[in-house]
């Protein structure tokens, strides 16, 4: 079995629902806590052992490719002046040469468009899909848990997880067959995946989180530019006809998702990666308390 090295990560969406915080500054690269949220996405792979990040932007998103390399004036003026700490961290996040590729989506055409960009960079080899709106708290990370049921039972690997009352129509949503072994019960065949199911027709409360392992012949699948819910080439609908071909399984994984494309979502993703770092704990719950009035 190929081991999966290139994660694609669509990043040109319009963050319409987070405007105008997204005008200037790409929606990916706004603050979570200490670093953009794409910080802490590209972290998260590396640790699954990620080694090329593809990232699908659009216009005026040339701050994503500056934010991995070196920005000169910044590290020099932090060693002059022995903030080697604050050095560490900023170099920290550098991807290394060849690591990093861009490719323009010259059109909002969808998910699955998005996705069908990165063929010639992916070429024949199973790989990961991360959504780097959706910020996934868990540890090990959702990929890694991801790519562990991927060397457990091969195929395609969808994250899910039960959306909350109500908001299944949001989503994708899968259909489930058998239980696999292993996973205690959360790993399951699928049968079948729907995007943005009208409500109360949804197959299962399981919604597609945002993080995936595939197979290389999702691209011809999506090579069909068959559109879909909103109009859109869905990357759903191009699963589903793979399912014909190959197996898919559903993860349940283990840990919390933080919709940061949601003013809302980015909130609560800020206060629990502040309140997760130990040095500064104490002083965000005293911030948060006298806030609240507790
Ligand atoms: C996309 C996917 C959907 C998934 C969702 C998670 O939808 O198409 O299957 O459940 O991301 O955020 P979008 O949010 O782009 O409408």
């Amino acid at each position: 079995m190929k081991p999966v090295r290139k994660a694609v990560l669509p990043v040109a969406g319009l963050g319409t629902r987070i405007q105008p915080a997204a005008k200037t500054t790409p929606k990916n690269l706004l603050n979570v806590y200490d670093r953009p949220i794409l910080a802490h996405v590209v972290a998260e792979g590396r640790a699954a052992g990620i080694e090329h990040f593809v990232f699908i932007v659009g216009r005026g998103q040339g701050a994503i490719e500056d934010y991995f390399d070196h920005a000169v004036e910044l590290e020099s003026g932090l060693e002059a002046k022995g903030k080697t700490a604050i050095l560490e961290d900023v170099r920290s996040d550098l991807l290394g040469p060849g690591q990093m590729s861009f490719v323009r989506q010259m059109a909002p055409l969808g998910l699955g468009h998005a996705v069908w960009c990165a063929r010639d960079l992916i070429g024949d080899e199973p790989f990961a899909v991360m959504l780097p709106d959706m910020l996934m708290n868990a540890n090990p990370g959702a990929l890694a848990q991801a790519i562990a049921a991927h060397e457990a039972v091969g195929g395609n690997i969808v994250v899910v997880e039960p959306a909350p009352p109500g908001e299944a129509h949001k989503y994708g949503i899968v259909a489930l067959g058998e239980t696999a072994p292993g996973f205690d019960g959360r790993l399951q065949t699928m049968t079948g995946m729907v995007e943005k199911p009208a409500p109360g027709t949804e197959p299962s409360n399981l919604f597609i989180s945002g993080r995936y392992i595939l197979q290389p012949g999702i691209f011809e699948a999506l090579g069909e530019h068959a559109k879909g819910a909103g109009g859109e080439i869905q990357l759903t609908d191009a699963m589903l006809k793979r399912l014909r071909a190959e197996p898919f399984f559903a993860l349940e994984y283990q840990g919390t998702t933080y919709d940061c494309g949601d003013k809302l979502g980015l909130l609560r993703a800020n206060v629990a990666w502040a309140l997760a770092d130990p040095a500064g704990e104490a002083d965000v719950r005293a911030a948060l308390g006298a806030l609240l009035g507790a």
